[in-house]
C-alpha cells in the first residue's frame, strides 16, 4: 500500500516504518496517524513480519501532534472525532513486537507514540518531553499515564508541569529508554535488535509481550497468575520442545511458530 506520510519497507522479517513529514518535524496530523495505524495493522497481519520498527529522521522522531491542524478545533469536534483515540488503540493492539527508534525531538504525541511501542532505543541526540502544558492542553495519547508508569510520579509530574525536555542519558537513567546508541549507528543497531527478536518463536514473543504488558495493567497477583498460566501454556507448543532440545543438543533452535 502507498502512503503519503510514511515510508514502509519490509526486509529480513522486519517492517521498518519511517514517519515522513520532515518539514514539520514529523508532527502527527490526522493523515499520518491514520496511515500509521493502517501500516502497523497490516504489518501485524503479515507472516513476513516478525518485528516492527517505528522511527523518524535524525532531527525528529516526532515533535508532537500537529499544532497547525489542531489550533482551530473546538471541544465538540475533537470529542466527536475522538481525536487520535482509535489510531493509538490500533497501534497498541498489535501483537507483533514494536520498537521505537528515536533520534532528535520526541515530544508530546511523539513521546506518547514512542511509549505505545514495546520499548524505546534512542540516539544520544534524542530529546523527550511532554510540553503540551505550554499550549494550554494536557497530553492526550497516554502521556500522563504511560510516562508515570515508566519514570514514576515525581519525574512525570516534573515533565508534564514544566514542559521541559530530557536528554537520552536522563531518559535511560529514568527507565524510559532501554538503550542509547551514538546517533549515527542508531538504525544499524536497531535493525540488529529487530533481527534478534525475529529469530525467536513468534508464539513465544507474543506470549512475552502480553505478559509484560500485564505488569502495567493489572495487580501483581493477577499478573503473576497470568504469567504462570502462559508459562504453562508454552509447554503446549512445538517451539518449547525445539528450544529445549536445541539447548540440550548444543545447537541453534529452529523455531516454526507452532
Ligand atoms: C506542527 C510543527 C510542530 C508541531 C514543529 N513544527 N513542531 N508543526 N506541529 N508539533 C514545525 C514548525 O512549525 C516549523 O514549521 C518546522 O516544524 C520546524 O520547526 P521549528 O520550530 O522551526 O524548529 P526548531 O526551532 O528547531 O524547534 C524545534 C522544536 C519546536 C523545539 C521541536 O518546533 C517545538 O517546540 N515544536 C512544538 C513541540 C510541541 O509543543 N509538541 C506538543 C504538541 S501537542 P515552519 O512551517 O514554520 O517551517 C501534542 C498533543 C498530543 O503533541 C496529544 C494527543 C496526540
Amino acid at each position: 500500500m502507498a502512503y503519503e506520510t510514511l515510508i514502509v519497507e519490509i526486509e529480513d522479517y522486519t517492517c521498518l516504518i519511517r514517519l515522513n513529514r520532515p518539514d514539520a518535524l514529523n508532527a502527527l496530523n490526522a493523515q499520518l496517524m491514520t496511515e500509521l495505524a493502517q501500516a502497523v495493522t497490516a504489518a501485524d497481519r503479515n507472516d513476513k513480519v516478525r518485528c516492527i520498527v517505528i522511527t523518524g529522521n535524525e532531527k525528529a522522531f516526532a515533535a508532537g501532534a500537529d499544532v497547525k491542524e489542531m489550533a482551530s478545533k473546538g471541544f465538540t469536534e475533537v470529542f466527536f472525532d475522538n481525536l487520535f483515540g482509535p489510531e493509538a488503540e490500533a497501534i497498541s493492539r498489535a501483537r507483533t513486537p514494536i520498537i521505537a527508534a528515536v533520534s532528535g525531538y520526541c515530544l508530546g504525541g511523539g513521546c506518547e507514540l514512542a511509549m505505545i511501542c514495546d520499548f524505546i532505543l534512542a540516539a544520544d541526540s534524542a530529546k523527550f518531553g511532554q510540553p503540551e502544558i505550554n499550549l494550554g492542553i494536557c497530553a492526550g495519547m497516554g502521556g500522563t499515564q504511560r510516562l508515570t508508569r515508566f519514570v514514576g510520579k515525581s519525574k512525570s509530574m516534573d515533565m508534564h508541569l514544566t514542559g521541559r525536555f530530557m536528554d537520552a542519558a536522563e531518559a535511560e537513567r529514568a527507565g524510559l529508554v532501554s538503550r542509547v546508541f551514538p546517533a549515527k549507528s542508531l538504525m544499524e543497531e536497531t535493525l540488529k535488535v529487530a533481527a534478534k527478536i525475529a529469530e525467536k518463536s513468534m508464539i513465544t514473543a507474543m506470549i512475552v509481550k502480553e505478559a509484560v504488558n500485564r505488569a502495567q495493567e493489572t495487580t501483581l497477583a493477577e499478573g503473576l497468575l497470568f504469567e504462570r498460566r502462559m508459562f504453562h501454556a508454552s509447554f503446549a507448543t512445538e517451539d518449547q520442545k525445539e528450544g529445549m532440545a536445541a539447548f540440550l543438543e548444543k545447537r541453534q533452535p529452529q523455531f516454526r511458530d507452532r
